[in-house]
């Protein structure tokens, strides 16, 4: 049975193609907005393109935040574009936004719906909003499955990952809700790489939609290649749809994980702490940390994953 999920995000190209995959591998109940690779009006405006292009025009797509909790919005037009989805030539939109705010779609949606899954591709500002809002959402969802933060490094500062870096205040808010957080971070996410060989391969599958995900690949890809060196665009938000797809293509660890809030080299960070779970339960609880409160991804099989998008694209009419 495919998970039920309200895709919450901030197209982006990498959320775009996340939304490919969910669209046709996970009952998705809504998609909601959030400022994070563009205002929160361009990534809406990028969502209903998205949903139309697909064919997926019965999800509803409610706008949600403007700006974090705390701190002045920051956006990506370095990788994404000025539009957020530069590349693809995409009609405007003809899909009317919901008529309610994303913050109040997830809390309906939730209540309303058993065994509802959180998939958030963006700064974490609507979910952790939606968890103050109604304080029995942490106990009828049944997890938030993020892509965010990083084991290792990150890319928007040595030690933060986008997502959390333009957020922490909403993210320390999720780590810390109680409801069941599957972390999916740069440490796995920039092992799933389009490279010149796989956006060749996204383009052979030939589907209307598939030549869509090729086209925001090639904008992407450059745009990764020009600040990272990397050869493609990593696959972040798809990695995160996929964990929820297919369990067997990422595997993950238990781990405690703290956002840092006021590191002058480290906001941002997500400091994931696996001693928990290592050591010996009579070891002394200050060595051992903290027990954990997130399953952090530590492996992902990048080749599978991308069979599992070429997949999808290749089942679009
Ligand atoms: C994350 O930040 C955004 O730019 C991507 O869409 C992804 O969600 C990667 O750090
Ligand atoms: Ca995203």
């Amino acid at each position: 049975m495919a998970r039920r999920v309200i895709v919450d995000c901030d197209p982006g190209h990498d959320d775009a193609l996340a939304i490919l995959l969910a669209g046709r591998r996970l009952e998705v109940l809504a998609i909601t907005t959030v400022a994070g690779n563009q205002t929160v009006e361009k990534v809406t405006t990028n969502a209903l393109k998205v949903v139309e292009a697909a064919g997926l025009t019965a999800i509803p797509v409610a706008r949600g935040a403007a700006t974090p909790l705390v701190r002045p919005p920051r956006h990506a037009p370095e990788v994404h574009g000025e539009t957020g989805l530069d590349g693809p030539e995409l009609p405007p939109p003809r899909t009317p936004v919901a008529d309610r705010h994303a913050v109040d779609l997830i809390v309906e949606t939730a209540m309303r719906e058993d065994d509802v899954t959180l998939l958030a591709l963006g700064p974490l500002t609507n979910v952790a909003l939606a968890l103050r809002r109604e304080p029995r959402l942490s106990q009828r969802l049944r997890e938030i499955c993020l892509m965010g933060g990083s084991t290792t490094r990150g890319n928007v500062t040595p030690a933060a990952e986008f997502n959390i870096s333009v957020d922490p205040e909403a993210a320390h808010a999720v780590f810390t809700s109680g409801v069941p957080v599957r972390m999916v971070g740069l440490n796995v996410t920039q092992q799933v790489v389009a490279t010149p060989e796989r956006r060749r391969a996204v383009r052979a599958a030939g589907t209307r939609v598939a030549v869509l995900a090729a086209d925001l690949l090639e904008f992407y890809s450059a745009a990764i290649h020009r600040l990272y060196g990397l050869p493609g665009g990593a696959l972040h938000d798809p990695v995160a749809a996929a964990a929820l797809i297919d369990p067997s293509l990422v595997r993950f660890a238990p781990m405690h994980v703290a956002v840092e809030l006021h590191g002058e080299h480290t906001a941002g960070m997500t400091v994931c702490d696996d001693r928990y779970t290592r050591t010996a339960p009579d070891v002394p609880a200050a060595r051992r940390g903290a027990p954990p409160n997130a399953e952090v991804a530590v492996a992902v099989d990048a080749d599978r994953c991308f069979d599992l998008l070429l997949d999808v694209l290749r089942e679009y009419p």
